[in-house]
């Protein structure tokens, strides 16, 4: 793609507004009525996010899904061992990142994250398909691997493995994080590059609301 239509891709934001008397004092609160907005957009995956992680003081970033929030945090599930576990296990600051385009929104969450329980791990791997299941065996996760063959033979030797158990166990490798947000942010996309940005910061048991430049 030549540079000119690079940099005339463009688009002006003029779907919504957010103002300080029209959200909710709780972030948790205002995240599940945007999440609602995005699921009932009919987004492809409006569950995913951007999970950014530092080891030795170099960012990394991939996008995995949130499977569940509330008032204790945000939580996805992946392979404890992978690049992004390691990475956790040394420095449990992170970042989380949402971008709902067809909303012209973006929801950026800064914080902690701690391992989930291993009842919330088990319950959420029994939840899923069979084969993603046995699949949680097969990789190990962010390993370089010969080619696609040693998946093949992994999978066809965990598959008969398990041919005779009724329940799969949960690999100890394999869990959630659930992150708790010290920051949240909400952006909403505004004409002439003027768009809402509004910082929830948690303090003293409280959340303050500031109104940030966009
Ligand atoms: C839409 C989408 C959803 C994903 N969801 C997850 C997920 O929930 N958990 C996960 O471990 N990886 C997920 N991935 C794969 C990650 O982006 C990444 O490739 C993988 O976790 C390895 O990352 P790491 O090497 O940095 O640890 C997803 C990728 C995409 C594109």
């Amino acid at each position: 793609m030549d540079k000119t239509t690079l940099a005339n891709l463009r688009n002006n934001y003029t779907l919504n507004e957010l103002l300080e008397n029209n959200v909710s004092k709780n972030p948790i609160i205002q995240f599940s009525v945007w999440f609602k907005d995005a699921i009932n957009a009919e987004l492809v995956e409006a569950n995913a996010m951007v999970l950014s992680t530092i080891k030795d003081s170099k960012p990394s970033a991939r996008v995995v899904l949130l499977k569940g929030f509330d008032e204790n945090g945000f939580v996805f599930f992946t392979n404890y061992t992978s690049h992004k576990g390691q990475e956790l296990s040394g420095n449990n600051a992170a970042c989380l990142t949402f971008f709902w385009d067809k909303l012209e929104r973006q929801v950026r969450l800064e914080g902690l994250m701690e391992k989930v329980s291993s009842e919330d791990s088990d319950a959420y791997f029994w939840s899923r398909p069979r084969e993603s299941q046995i699949g949680a065996w097969v990789s190990d996760q962010s390993t370089v691997i010969k080619g696609r063959e040693i998946l093949d033979e992994k999978l066809a030797f965990y598959q008969q493995k398990f041919e005779n158990e009724v329940v799969i166990p949960r690999p100890q490798h394999w869990g959630g994080y659930v992150l708790k947000p010290q920051t949240m942010e909400f952006w909403q996309g505004r004409p002439n590059r003027l768009h809402d940005r509004l910082l929830y910061t948690h303090e003293n048991d409280n959340w303050k609301i500031e109104r940030l430049s966009p």
